[in-house]
């Protein structure tokens, strides 16, 4: 559907970044609050020739998605055995400390304020999800990034992407319509919230942490967007080619996006508090908090 909100200028802003601790004239906080998509496109990340051997879906573990580190307790999960565990560990290491360079950069005020860093390696295509995925857990539906099991209570999630694919392909996203007319459009279907049942999922380990409404409210939204077919194939969209060789960065809980086709990706995520926000109107909390005229944590 051609909308002129989800033309590339009003979608996304492009930066002409080369390196990861090169300073930014525009204003790349701004946009991101407002939910555009950065485009990095001369920013790679240079694997060392020992570790393009690292690039195979073999290394991941059958029975999970993606490999993850945790540059905090230096805690690496998802291979599938302790064979690669330094080098894989020392890659993620290194584009961890990228991405801190990238954000002190683009985001000082934020510098100091982005926490609970986690980053990923994901090997596999994207096409192999749709076969192994239910339609829930298929990235390559339109959604806004939610997590089921650790309730973040309207924090954001910031995430920074770098295709390194070896052989030149891009990664294919969609990207979806601004937050608050997501919210327009979805907010009347979504189920009321149980707050008890929220505590017993807490008290059962099923949540760390208690679910609260937003987190309830933002379940439901990804669910309602990853299930409706029509809104997947006819709701306004706007497609992005991410080159390998480039990297690029949105709010991935109020940005909805879509993993269509590519293979080889790093992925970092940290999460900021609303309050550390420069616009906090633009939060998905707010946005939400603003419809309902309550306050949802
Ligand atoms: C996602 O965050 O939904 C998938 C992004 C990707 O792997 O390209
Ligand atoms: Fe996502």
């Amino acid at each position: 559907m051609s909308d002129p909100q989800l033309s590339p200028e009003r979608a996304t802003l492009s930066l002409p970044l080369t390196h990861w601790a090169q300073p930014c004239e525009q204003d790349a906080l701004g946009a991101l609050e407002q939910g555009k998509v950065l485009l990095l496109p001369a920013l790679g990340f240079a694997l060392q020739a020992q570790e393009l051997a690292l690039l195979t879906p073999a290394l991941v573990d059958p029975k999970r998605k993606n490999i993850s580190y945790n540059a905090q307790s230096g805690r690496l999960r998802g291979l599938a055995s302790g064979d690669n565990a330094a080098a894989v560990s020392a890659l993620l290491a290194r584009y961890h400390r990228d991405c801190l360079q990238l954000v002190a950069n683009l985001f000082p005020a934020w510098h100091q304020r982005l926490h609970t860093p986690v980053n990923t390696l994901r090997l596999h295509p994207v096409n192999a999800w749709r076969a192994a995925s239910t339609w829930r857990k298929d990235d390559s539906r339109l959604h806004v990034d939610a997590f089921p099991s650790r309730p973040n209570h309207g924090q954001r999630i910031l995430r920074i992407f770098t295709n390194i694919n070896p052989h030149g392909e891009s990664r294919q996203w969609r990207i979806g319509e601004p937050f608050p007319r997501l919210v327009q459009r979805f907010l009347p279907r979504l189920k009321g919230y149980s707050p008890w049942i929220c505590r017993l999922q807490r008290q059962l380990g099923i949540t760390r942490g208690l679910r609260s409404h937003y987190d309830h409210l933002m379940l439901q939204l990804h669910d309602a967007m990853k299930a409706d077919g029509d809104y997947q194939q006819h709701g306004p969209q706007l497609a992005l080619e991410l080159p390998a060789g480039s990297s690029w960065i949105c709010f991935s809980d109020q940005t909805p996006h879509a993993a269509m086709a590519g293979q080889y990706l790093l992925e970092q995520t940290f999460l900021l508090a609303v309050a550390d926000m420069q616009q906090a109107d633009n939060a998905p909390l707010r946005v939400l908090e603003n419809h309902l005229g309550k306050a949802l944590v």
